[in-house]
């Protein structure tokens, strides 16, 4: 056979193996994922749910917890490893024959973790834009279905069906596997989770900047003000200027829009979005849902009147 010939039939078996894996009736798991996003059918659920968690969860200490504010990201990442973890095992067990025992302690180990995975994960969908609730509310329906054919075979385990019980766990981390990759589309294409404020770093020069003369910034009142391509939020009192990057880290909210609150004797900013709240004078979150630092700038005025700003490190 010829190269040219060789070459001819292997991008033929490479075109007929493309078709086995995706053939034109299944669509790729990404396609399924992004007419999720689009399902507005899924939306009166999500309001009733959504209503329910925010009602259920008011803003506070706790739920700043569920959010993962004093871990400075959210808790709900970590803490799903463990049933995935569990589960994972316990099926790897069952396939080459290690002890019932072991899987048994895993699955319960597993449906045991389900409860702080899936509190953290409700507290912070109900802070999410409706794409993104879309998603995850399928997410949260896997993971459920999952966690209940779990239930199902350790119910099944320790009622002696042990064949049963392997079934239902292998049905369950598929379940769980499927749900898996929605939170992954969830949080690394919409997102959820990552800080959306303005990468201060890559984006201004070091050093001092010129923003704008003090006379031109009204008191006690938030304004936005540019520098290069940065969105900076701007709030002079009667002897300090406080400056933080404008998106708010939570999911880009226009922090100038936000209401001055004082907490814990300190001044701060609360998004109109969600309510994240920020310290002006350093961006330390006050509340969540946002877990990262917003931002922030130290700030001095010039001889001449002008208001000069550099990134805080
Ligand atoms: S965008 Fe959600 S709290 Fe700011």
């Amino acid at each position: 056979m010829s190269v040219s010939a060789a070459r001819r039939s292997v991008s033929a078996a490479r075109r007929r193996l493309g078709q086995t894996r995706w053939p034109g009736k299944v669509p790729r798991p990404v396609a399924l994922a992004e007419r999720i996003e689009r399902a507005h059918a899924l939306d009166r659920p999500i309001r009733a749910l959504s209503g329910t968690v925010v009602r259920a969860l008011p803003a506070g200490q706790r739920t700043d917890a569920l959010h993962g504010v004093p871990f400075g990201q959210p808790a709900h990442p970590a803490l799903v490893r463990l049933p995935l973890g569990c589960w994972t095992s316990a099926v790897l067990l069952d396939l080459f024959r290690g002890s019932e025992r072991a899987s048994r302690l895993l699955v319960a180990a597993g449906v045991l973790a389900t409860v702080p995975a899936a509190a953290t994960g409700l507290a912070d969908w109900s802070a999410l834009h409706r794409d993104q609730q879309r998603v995850g509310l399928v997410h949260l329906c896997a993971q459920g279905a999952a966690g209940t054919m779990f239930c199902g075979s350790l119910l099944a385990r320790l009622a002696g069906r042990h064949g049963y019980g392997k079934v239902l766990s292998v049905a369950g981390l598929a379940c769980a596997s499927g749900g898996a990759y929605l939170g992954g589309h969830l949080a690394l294409r919409l997102g959820a989770g990552a800080s959306h404020a303005d990468q201060v770093s890559h984006l201004s020069e070091l050093g001092w900047h010129d923003l704008c003369t003090l006379e031109s910034l009204p008191q006690r009142r938030p304004v936005r003000r540019q520098l290069g391509y940065l969105s900076l939020l701007v709030y002079r009192t009667s002897d300090s200027v406080y400056v933080l990057s404008d998106r708010c880290a939570h999911l880009g909210g226009p922090l100038h829009q936000g209401r001055i609150v004082t907490e814990r004797g300190a001044e701060c900013v609360t998004c109109p979005w969600h309510g994240s709240t920020f310290r002006l004078s350093d961006g330390r979150v006050v509340h969540g849902p946002a877990t990262a630092r917003q931002p922030s700038f130290e700030t001095r005025v010039s001889g001449d009147g002008f208001v000069q700003l550099r990134p805080r490190p």
